[in-house]
Order: C-alpha cells, then sequence, then structure tokens
C-alpha cells in the first residue's frame, strides 16, 4: 500500500508565498474557502515584470488590495496581505511566522519563466538569487522561529529532465538504486531521482530540491515538494465570482506557457507556433486541479519523521505537436513550425506516476472536457488586449538557438 497520507489537518492557518500570481491567487481563495486562515504574502515582482518587458496579462486583473476587497464583498472568507521580498526580508519574514504562527507555508514566490531566466547574465542572476534565496531564507526562518511549520513547495515536473527514460515510469521523486560492492555485492539505497535542468530557472528548482532534503534531515522540516507540470487555463469557479477577481493569462513569448499560447494563437487567428519538431513531451495539470492539489497536500501533511514528500502535480502528457494537432481540429487554426530558441531533445518520452495525489481525491480535469473551447473564449473576449508583438518567443539558450531563432 503507498504511504500517502499520514493524517487529516481540518483548519490551518497558512501563509501563501507568491498568492498575487497565476497559480497562487485562486489557491488562496481556494483554500479561504475550504475554511482555512489565509495570508497573502507577495513582492508584487510579476506585476513589475510586465512592466519591464512591455506587456499584460490576456484577462484584465486588478489590485490586490481591490481581489481581497472583492473577495470579501462576494462572501469570501477575509485574507489579509503582506507585501514582503522573502528573497531579501529575511528579518521580516522571520517576524511574520513569529507573529502569525502559521501550519503551513505554501510556497509559490519564484520567478517561474525559463525563457524569462534565459534571456541575459541579468536575468539568469536574478532567478538564482531571487528563488534560491527565497527557498533557504523560509528554511532558515522556520528553524530560527522554532515552529513546527509544513511547507508546501511548488516545484516542477523539469528536474527529472526532458530527456530519454528509455520508457522508465518517473517516480514520486525518489530512485531505488543498486550500489556495488568491491566484493562484487550489491546495496539498495532510495535516492532522490537524479535531476538535469533544461534552465537556470529549472536549475533554482533542483538547487530547492537539495535545500529541502537537508534541512528535513538536519531540522526535521516537514516539506512537500509538489512536481508541478504545465498549468493551462485560466480560472477557477471562485475567481470566476466576479471580474475583479479574474486570474491573470500571460500569453507572451517569455511567460505564456505552451498550451494556454496554442489556445490564445487560435482565438486571435495566429499560427500556432511549435519550436522544433513538436515532438517534447511534458506533463500539463489544469489550474482547477492545480488548486485542488495544494490544498490535498496541506490536508495531508508528512509527520515529524518523514523525509521531504514528493508528488509528482500533473495529470496528463502529451507531445507539443499533437497539442497543437488538437487545438487546430478544434479551431481551425494553422500550425507554424519554428526554430527552437531553447536546447533541448528533439524528442523525449514522459511517462510519470501520479498515483499519490489521485489516492487523496483528486479527480483529473482532462482535455477532453470542452475546457480547451472554454479556455479560447476567454482568450476571444480579450483579443483586442493582445500584443501580437510579444508573442513570439525570442530568447535563445544559446548564441547558435539565438541565430537560428534570427534567421527564422
Ligand atoms: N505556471 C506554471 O505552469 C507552473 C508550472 C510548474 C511549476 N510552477 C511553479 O509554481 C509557482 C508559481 O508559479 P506561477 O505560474 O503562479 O508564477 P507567477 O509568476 O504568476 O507567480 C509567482 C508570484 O510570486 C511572487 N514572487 C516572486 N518572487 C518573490 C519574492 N522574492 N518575494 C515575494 N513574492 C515573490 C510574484 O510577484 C508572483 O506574484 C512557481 O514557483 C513555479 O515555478 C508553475
Amino acid at each position: 500500500m503507498e504511504h500517502c497520507s499520514d493524517r487529516q489537518e481540518t483548519v490551518v492557518k497558512v501563509l501563501v508565498l507568491g498568492g498575487d500570481g497565476f497559480c497562487g491567487w485562486p489557491c488562496a481563495v481556494n483554500l479561504a474557502e475550504n475554511g482555512h486562515d489565509v495570508v497573502v504574502v507577495d513582492n508584487l515582482s510579476r506585476r513589475k515584470i510586465d512592466l519591464e518587458l512591455g506587456v499584460e496579462s490576456l484577462t484584465p486583473i486588478a489590485s490586490i488590495g481591490d481581489r481581497l476587497e472583492v473577495w470579501e464583498q462576494t462572501g469570501g472568507r477575509a485574507m489579509r496581505f503582506v507585501a514582503m521580498d522573502i528573497a531579501h526580508d529575511y528579518d521580516q519574514l522571520l517576524a511574520l511566522l513569529r507573529s502569525e504562527q502559521p501550519g503551513a507555508v505554501v510556497h509559490f514566490a519564484e520567478q517561474r519563466a525559463a525563457p524569462y531566466s534565459m534571456k541575459s547574465s541579468r536575468n539568469k542572476r536574478y532567478t538564482v538569487d531571487n528563488n534560491v534565496n527565497g527557498t533557504h531564507n523560509l528554511l532558515c526562518a522556520i528553524v530560527e522561529s522554532g515552529l513546527d511549520i509544513h511547507i508546501v513547495h511548488l516545484g516542477t515536473m523539469g528536474v527529472y529532465g526532458y530527456g530519454s527514460h528509455r520508457g522508465a515510469t518517473i517516480p514520486k521523486g525518489y530512485l531505488t538504486v543498486e550500489v556495488p560492492q568491491p566484493d562484487g555485492t550489491r546495496f539498495r539505497e532510495n535516492i532522490l531521482h537524479p535531476t538535469d535542468p533544461g534552465s537556470v530557472y529549472h536549475m533554482t528548482k533542483t538547487l530547492d530540491q537539495l535545500l529541502f532534503f537537508y534541512y528535513n534531515k538536519n531540522d526535521s522540516i516537514r516539506i512537500t515538494d509538489l512536481h508541478q507540470g504545465i498549468v493551462w487555463g485560466t480560472n477557477t469557479d471562485l475567481t470566476d465570482r466576479d471580474p475583479r477577481l479574474s486570474n491573470r493569462f500571460d500569453y507572451d513569448g517569455d511567460y505564456g506557457t505552451v498550451l494556454n499560447r496554442f489556445l490564445m494563437q487560435a482565438a486571435i487567428g495566429y499560427p500556432l507556433s511549435v519550436h522544433g519538431t513538436g515532438g517534447q513531451t511534458r506533463a500539463f495539470i489544469h489550474i482547477r486541479d492545480s488548486v485542488k492539489c495544494v490544498q490535498l497536500a496541506i490536508e495531508n501533511p508528512p509527520t515529524a519523521t518523514d523525509k521531504v514528500k514528493i508528488f509528482n502535480q500533473m495529470t496528463e502528457s502529451h507531445r507539443v505537436k499533437d497539442l497543437a494537432e488538437k487545438v487546430a481540429a478544434v479551431t481551425g487554426a494553422e500550425i507554424n513550425f519554428l526554430p527552437n530558441p531553447r536546447k533541448e531533445a528533439i524528442e523525449n518520452d514522459l511517462i510519470v506516476d501520479n498515483r499519490c495525489l489521485i489516492d487523496l481525491g483528486l479527480k483529473p480535469t482532462t482535455l477532453d472536457d470542452g475546457l480547451l473551447s472554454e479556455v479560447v473564449d476567454v482568450a476571444r473576449r480579450f483579443a483586442d488586449r493582445c500584443d501580437r508583438r510579444r508573442i513570439p518567443c525570442v530568447s535563445a539558450w544559446t548564441q547558435a538557438q539565438a541565430k537560428a531563432v534570427a534567421a527564422g
């Protein structure tokens, strides 16, 4: 029998770090709706990056102050907001933990776009500084506070890498290996699955994993690391309650993720951009399921003696080319094959063990549920907000890739 759940928590005070972002905002309102006492913590860096890139979410998004006010006006359980940079405001973070004494901290507060992380040395350094310091500050502050706080972190399926796994199923974070001994015998060890990051952003997530491993071993910090697939969709039932609660929808070449970009491109009559052959296979999850998984993780925490719990938070895998064909079939869009700005395998397999979340009660939302058209409808509604100049992916992984992209 799989060891997925140790005990059920009821109501928890939760700090949602990065709770103004794409995954964080719908997660925060869902936790509040389910009775948890939620404090949103964010430095609003994502909104500042929009200004830097000269692009806006396709869906208009209200300020965090308005979001919280409307949430309460529409019957939601009140949430508070604390403006804080967790990567640099260590003393404030420690003071916040001490004053709030949360039972759990959900950690979304990282720079999450691989293309943005690869744009320049400045972007690489910013991503490493922000993500690794933020995670380490949180772990250090929990130890210094002496409080028993469960961390639920949003990691990525990208930590495993997208090379060939030769048909092997990617396990839940750990791999059992046999190590040869000098006398010819072998011993078995359960190790963290080897990492194979494909960008500086992904590399920060592999570093997070090691930080979690160490602080769990040394200080018995309770941690659930959710290795999340690419999130698609935009709103949940709760963020749909009022237009001012709307979630963001990134479509640009840096922050837009593959399926949402295809759906938006189809909505505005722009050919679907497939980079390379489209043989890349990736894991996906709908935003509604992402929100549910975080709730399940909080309500099924590890015990003090458990090692870091790792769940593969994805519901299905698809080849990029197949996704483009599916969207084209639904919408009549054309497909455009473009040079790949990323240095990555031309194609890969991806078979993933996600049983734990299903065993805890997740009912996967799949691509065939009519949701593709729903996202296209959202994109059509806001099509006039789309700046077509921001659609191409121009952030290249290497000089060679940059030349190929420039040559078109
Ligand atoms: N969106 C996806 O498809 C996806 C897939 C896998 C994993 N994830 C992970 O989920 C998490 C959230 O992703 P997202 O799509 O919501 O990203 P996002 O950029 O929309 O949200 C991140 C939020 O964190 C905040 N933030 C960043 N650095 C901070 C800091 N130092 N202090 C305080 N706040 C900070 C930002 O302002 C933003 O509101 C990330 O860690 C990401 O790696 C996302």
